[in-house]
C-alpha cells in the first residue's frame, strides 16, 4: 500500500473550504493531488491556501486519471450522477449529503462499491465529533443498557430570515432548464428540504445509538416561512413550498421509541444538534451547539445519580492535529476524513458512515415523507432488500 491516498476535491465552494480541504489537508494518510471546480479562479484560490499542486475545471480529466485514488464529491445539488461516474472509474468515494434522493439508487450505488471493492464515505457529518463518537462508544460498552428512547435535533435559525435565499449558490447567472423548487403552494405539496438536508445525520446518529432498525414511522412537514427570496440574484421574495420544519416518531425493532426534530428556522446557534439515549441502565445527552466558546458537550446520568453530570471526552476521540478552541466544522469533519482514509488503507471489511447507512437514512427520510402524504404510520423497510 503507498503511503497516500491521492485525492481529488471536487466543488471548491464554502464547505470545502471550510471542513473538507482542511481535513484532507491534515490526514496523515491523504495527498490533496487536484482541486476541480467549474469555476477556475475558484479553484486556483483554494489551490494556493491548501498548497494543493493542480487544478482543472473538468471532472471527466479527474476520473480518467490513474493516479487518484480517492475522489471527494463537494458540490451544491444533485450529487448522484457524480457519484456513479466516480465508482465507475473505480475511485473510492466520499460525498455530501444526499447521495441521492431516492434511498433505491443509493442502495445501487452501494451495490456498485461493494461490487468493485471500492470504500464509501458520507457527510454525515455529526456521528464524527469528538462528544458524539464517545457516546456512541458508551452506548456500545453498555452504558446506557437497554436502549428505550432516543430524542434527535437538528435545528438552527439559518433560514428564518425570509430573505436568506432558498438556494445557497453563489449564482452569477440564472440556471437554465432547472425545476423550480416549491413552485406548488398547496399544502399537500410541500417538497422535502430540511428532513433530508438538516435530517440526515441525526437519523444517522439515532440509529448507531438504538442500535437497531426503525421498524415503522409517521411524520410531519411543515412549511413556516412560505415567502422567501429563491436566489441570491432575487431581490422580490416568492411563495416557496418547501419543509423548513419537520416531526416524526418511530419504533424500533427492538421495541425502543424514537422523536426526531428538524428546523432551520427554529432559533438557536449552529450547528444545532442533540441526541438523548435513555435506556435501562443509564441516559446520555451529547449537545452540539456553539455556546460560551464551546460546540460540544456529553452529559450522563445513572438510576441512582439522577443529576446529569458532565463527561469529558478523552483525546483519542478527536482528530489528528487537534488544537483546543478548534471550530466545529474542521474538528468534525478531520474525524470523518481520516476515518475514510484508515478504512482504506487498512482495508478492513465495511465502513462506518458509508453509502449503506446513508441507504437506511435516505428510506427513512422517503418514508416520512410518505407518512405525511398518505397521513398515517408507514413500514419500513420499503421494500424488501437485496443488501444490507
Ligand atoms: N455535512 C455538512 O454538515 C454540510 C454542511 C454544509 C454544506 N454541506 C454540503 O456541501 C455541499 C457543498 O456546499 P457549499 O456550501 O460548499 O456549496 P458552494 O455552492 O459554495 O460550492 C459548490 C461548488 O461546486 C462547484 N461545482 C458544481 N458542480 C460542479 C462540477 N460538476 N464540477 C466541478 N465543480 C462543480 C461550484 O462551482 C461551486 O464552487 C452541498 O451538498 C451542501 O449540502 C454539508
Amino acid at each position: 500500500m503507498k503511503e497516500r491516498l491521492r485525492v481529488a476535491v471536487v466543488g471548491a465552494g464554502k464547505w470545502a473550504r471550510a471542513a473538507h480541504l482542511p481535513a484532507f489537508h491534515r490526514s496523515p494518510l491523504a495527498q490533496l493531488t487536484v482541486i476541480c471546480d467549474l469555476k477556475e479562479d475558484l479553484a486556483r484560490e483554494r489551490a494556493a491556501e491548501f498548497g494543493v499542486p493542480e487544478i482543472t475545471t473538468d471532472v471527466e480529466s479527474v476520473l480518467r486519471r490513474d493516479d487518484i485514488d480517492v475522489v471527494d464529491i463537494c458540490t451544491r445539488g444533485d450529487h448522484q450522477d457524480l457519484v456513479f461516474a466516480t465508482l465507475e472509474a473505480g475511485k473510492h468515494c466520499l460525498v455530501e449529503k444526499p447521495v441521492a434522493s431516492h434511498y433505491r439508487d443509493v442502495w445501487r450505488a452501494h451495490e456498485m462499491a461493494e461490487s468493485r471493492g471500492l470504500k464509501t464515505k458520507v457527510g454525515l457529518t455529526f456521528r464524527h465529533a469528538p462528544a458524539m463518537r464517545y457516546m456512541l462508544h458508551l452506548v456500545r460498552e453498555g452504558f446506557v443498557g437497554q436502549p428505550y428512547i432516543f430524542n434527535g435535533f437538528e435545528q438552527n435559525s439559518q433560514w428564518l430570515d425570509p430573505d436568506v435565499p432558498m438556494d445557497k449558490r453563489d449564482l452569477e447567472q440564472r440556471p437554465e432548464g432547472e425545476r423550480k423548487i416549491g413552485a406548488d403552494p398547496r399544502p399537500e405539496a410541500i417538497e422535502v428540504s430540511s428532513l433530508e438536508g438538516y435530517g440526515a445525520p441525526i437519523i444517522d446518529i439515532s440509529l448507531c445509538a438504538v442500535g437497531d432498525e426503525l421498524r415503522e414511522v409517521v411524520g410531519t412537514m411543515k412549511n413556516f416561512v412560505p415567502y422567501r427570496r429563491r436566489t441570491n440574484l432575487d431581490t422580490a421574495r416568492e411563495r416557496i413550498n418547501i419543509d423548513d420544519a419537520s416531526m416524526y416518531l418511530g419504533t424500533y425493532t427492538n421495541g425502543a421509541l424514537c422523536s426526531i426534530q428538524t428546523s432551520y428556522v427554529t432559533v438557536g446557534n449552529y450547528p444545532g444538534v442533540e441526541a438523548r439515549i435513555y435506556g435501562s441502565e443509564g441516559a446520555l445527552i451529547c449537545r452540539l451547539v456553539e455556546e460560551d466558546g464551546n460546540c460540544q458537550t456529553l452529559h450522563a446520568a445513572k438510576p441512582d445519580s439522577v443529576e446529569f453530570q458532565p463527561l469529558e471526552v478523552p483525546r483519542e476521540f478527536f482528530p489528528p492535529g487537534y488544537t483546543p478552541g478548534e471550530g466545529w466544522a474542521s474538528m468534525f469533519y478531520a474525524n470523518l476524513v481520516h476515518d475514510f482514509m484508515e478504512e482504506i488503507v487498512s482495508g478492513e471489511a465495511g465502513n462506518r458512515g458509508d453509502f449503506a447507512d446513508s441507504a437506511r437514512v435516505q428510506e427513512i427520510i422517503n418514508a416520512v415523507e410518505r407518512s405525511f402524504r398518505e397521513r398515517g404510520w408507514v413500514q419500513l423497510p420499503l421494500e424488501p432488500r437485496s443488501t444490507g
